[in-house]
């Protein structure tokens, strides 16, 4: 970017939105917008105009657009909880998709580059790891509602980008969730044993990693669909042994289950974790392995 550009992001007080946030706010050739639901939960409120946004209220989408007038805007809100959206549809089609429409409908007024989140669970798990051309198969209603945004965005704009990733692990401010690496530290340092599936397997991605990936996209200006993850695929199981070894913890407190004998409302696809080797060639991304994720979270925590 070489003028200074006007980059508004929606969903500012989750975890990827934060780190975008914190990222961007340091640039000067950036005019940043942080719009998320109720207060600002980012300790640091300098460098940002914060503005609170609710994206499933069409009135106040097209206000605050309308008075922003982005050139990119990254959609990073939605509902995040697989198994809260099963269990409310309609809600999750309000955020996940309905909202979608609303904010691209109004980008496309000023030409705004639209940046949108999806996620490695438009696909069945049946033949992972992906590439951005194989073909989606979602297994429950979070997957086909991100499917069917993703689906708005590229139809209804011709200046967008589609960024799918995975499981996002990472430390913030006032977090509304845990993350892998936090829940299964967590449980076991206060003496709780877990239970881990060993058939589930997934490419996890660093907050920091996935944000700037995010902003390479604005700054070249890329179009089409990318694959940002980790750059490994381990079961999730592994995952949590790799915690647990970083952390010196008990391993016994790690119980492997299947996935089927968790019985969530939502079904899982078992094999996801993508290729990344267009994101690296034309974004320049590259992220962290799972270890110098956690050392790198590690540090954080000791700040
Ligand atoms: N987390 C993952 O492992 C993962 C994996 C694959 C894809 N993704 C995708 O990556 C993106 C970012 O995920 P994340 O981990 O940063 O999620 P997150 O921490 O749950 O953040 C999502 C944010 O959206 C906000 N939000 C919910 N409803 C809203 C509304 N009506 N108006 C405005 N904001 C609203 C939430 O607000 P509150 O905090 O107030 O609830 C939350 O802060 C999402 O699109 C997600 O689908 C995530």
């Amino acid at each position: 970017m070489s003028k200074v550009e006007k980059i508004l992001i929606t969903g500012s007080n989750g975890l990827l939105g934060q780190k975008i946030v914190y990222n961007l706010k340091q640039r000067e050739d950036v005019d940043l917008y942080a719009t998320a639901l109720g207060e600002n939960r980012l300790i640091d409120k300098t460098g940002y105009t914060y503005l609170s946004l609710d994206v499933t209220d069409l009135q106040s989408v097209n206000r605050v657009i309308d008075d922003v007038k982005p050139d990119v805007i990254i959609n990073t809100a939605a509902m995040t909880n697989v198994d809260a959206c099963e269990l409310n549809k309609e809600k999750c089609w309000k955020i996940n998709v309905d909202a979608v429409k609303y904010l691209v409908n109004a980008s496309i007024k000023y030409d705004a580059h639209f940046i949108h989140l999806s996620t490695d669970f438009v696909f069945d798990g049946e033949s992972g790891p992906y590439v951005e051309t194989d073909e989606p198969n979602p297994l429950h209603y979070y997957a086909e509602s991100k499917l069917a945004s993703e689906k708005i965005v590229s139809e209804t704009s011709s200046n967008y980008a589609i960024l799918r990733t995975i499981i996002i692990y990472g430390i913030t401010d006032n977090m509304s969730r845990s993350n892998l690496v936090l829940w299964s530290k967590g449980e076991i340092e206060k003496g709780n044993t877990i239970r881990v599936v060993n058939d589930q397997y997934r490419s996890p991605t660093l907050a920091e990693d996935l944000a700037e990936g995010c902003i390479s996209v604005a700054d070249k200006n890329a179009q089409g669909i990318y694959h940002l993850s980790g750059p490994e695929t381990n079961s999730i199981l592994e995952l949590v042994y790799k915690v647990a070894d970083y952390y010196n913890l008990d391993k016994s407190k790690i119980i492997p289950v299947t996935s089927e004998s968790l019985n969530q409302p939502a079904k899982r696809p078992l094999k996801t974790g993508f290729i990344i080797e267009k994101a690296k060639k034309e974004l320049n991304f590259n992220p962290r392995n799972f270890e110098k994720g956690i050392k790198f979270l590690e540090k954080q925590m000791n700040n």
